[in-house]
């Protein structure tokens, strides 16, 4: 059976205009979104529309929510799961030290107890699929995460994705992808592997070793193109289709959906963030970066960018 890829939740990237460009390249199977603060949430901030829009696809859409306060949580899932949507998932993987210090993110690791009680008590208010997304732990530690995993799912967690490094470890240190394969041996329900994969080659062999689905990061951001590449190679009549989309246009049409789909006060933090990634596919990549970095609207990334490419550099 064809493994589901799914785009990761990504702070600033995972939101509508990047899905909309991903869909112009043919789609993944599902769309985690940038995780939703569940206290903005419910304060009713005047961004939070945007954060809970799960166009184009949402049947293919899960909202990821992040928060530390249970009750605040529940409310946040019971409003969400209102709305068209795939799943919920909730984040307690996210090791940034400032959202860990409130108590959410990957702080919900430390306590089985506590992480267990909130799946239980979030289980009765979702009626798609409920989702949690971790790291190993605080530890290496696998008889810990096991016992963790398993009370996520005896609470009624449907889908667990394992990012393998511990909640410590920055992007340096690479995934332990091992960690996937031994996990999915200890639960019922299904794994999803998610880390480092860099290209479409590699999201292949990950998809044909021990996982049920793969994420994908910030290599759908360098290559928006990566999924239905790796889905063509592993259908049965693949071609060979390794070259690369026109850069440029690609790049003007990231701009144009973010104009469309996205407030202005978000453009440019947005724009610098996508382009952060993608100016990798870029023999100059750095310096454009260090140019676009200093711009500050959409017209001025987007007179930049296509002044790259009238130079003549690449
Ligand atoms: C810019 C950025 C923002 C991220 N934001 C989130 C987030 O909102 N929620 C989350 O669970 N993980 C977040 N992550 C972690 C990714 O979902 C993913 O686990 C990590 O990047 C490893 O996958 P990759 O190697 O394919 O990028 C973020 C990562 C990056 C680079």
């Amino acid at each position: 059976m064809k493994k589901p890829l799914f785009l990761a939740p990504m702070a600033e990237l995972s939101h509508r205009a990047f899905r909309e460009l991903l869909e112009d390249f043919g789609g993944c199977d599902g769309y985690f979104s940038e995780m939703i603060s569940a206290g903005a949430l419910l304060a009713g901030g005047p961004n939070e529309k945007w954060y809970i829009d799960a166009g184009p696809k949402p049947e293919k859409t899960v909202f990821q929510v992040i928060g530390a306060d249970m009750g605040q949580i529940s409310q946040a899932v019971a409003f969400l799961d209102r709305l068209e949507c795939a799943g919920i998932d909730i984040n307690m993987g996210c090791s940034a030290p400032l959202i860990r210090k409130t108590g959410a993110g990957a702080a919900w690791m430390a306590n089985i107890d506590r992480a267990g009680e909130l799946i239980s008590r979030v289980r009765p208010l979702v009626k798609r699929r409920l989702s949690v997304k971790l790291r190993i732990g605080f530890k290496d530690d696998f008889d810990y995460l096991v016992r963790f995993c398993r009370r996520l799912e005896a609470e009624g967690t449907e889908l667990i994705t394992l990012h393998p490094r511990l909640v410590t470890e920055k992007f340096k240190r690479l995934a332990r992808w091992e960690y996937v394969g031994r996990i999915r041996q200890e639960l019922k329900i299904p794994v999803a592997g998610n880390g480092d994969i860099a290209d479409a080659k590699e999201l292949v062999r990950r998809a044909g070793g021990p996982c049920d689905a793969v994420m994908v990061g910030r290599a759908a951001v360098r290559q928006p193109w990566i999924f239905s590449r790796a889905q063509a190679a592993l259908s049965p009549n693949s071609q060979d289709s390794s070259s690369v989309p026109n850069i440029e246009k690609t790049g003007i049409r990231f701009l144009e959906l973010l104009a469309k789909y996205q407030p202005p006060e978000f453009h440019l933090s947005r724009a610098i963030r996508f382009f952060g990634f993608f100016c990798d596919n870029l023999k100059w990549g750095n310096y454009l970066k260090t140019k676009l970095n200093r711009e500050k609207n959409l017209s001025g990334i987007e007179r930049v960018w296509r002044d790259y490419f009238k130079d003549g550099s690449e």
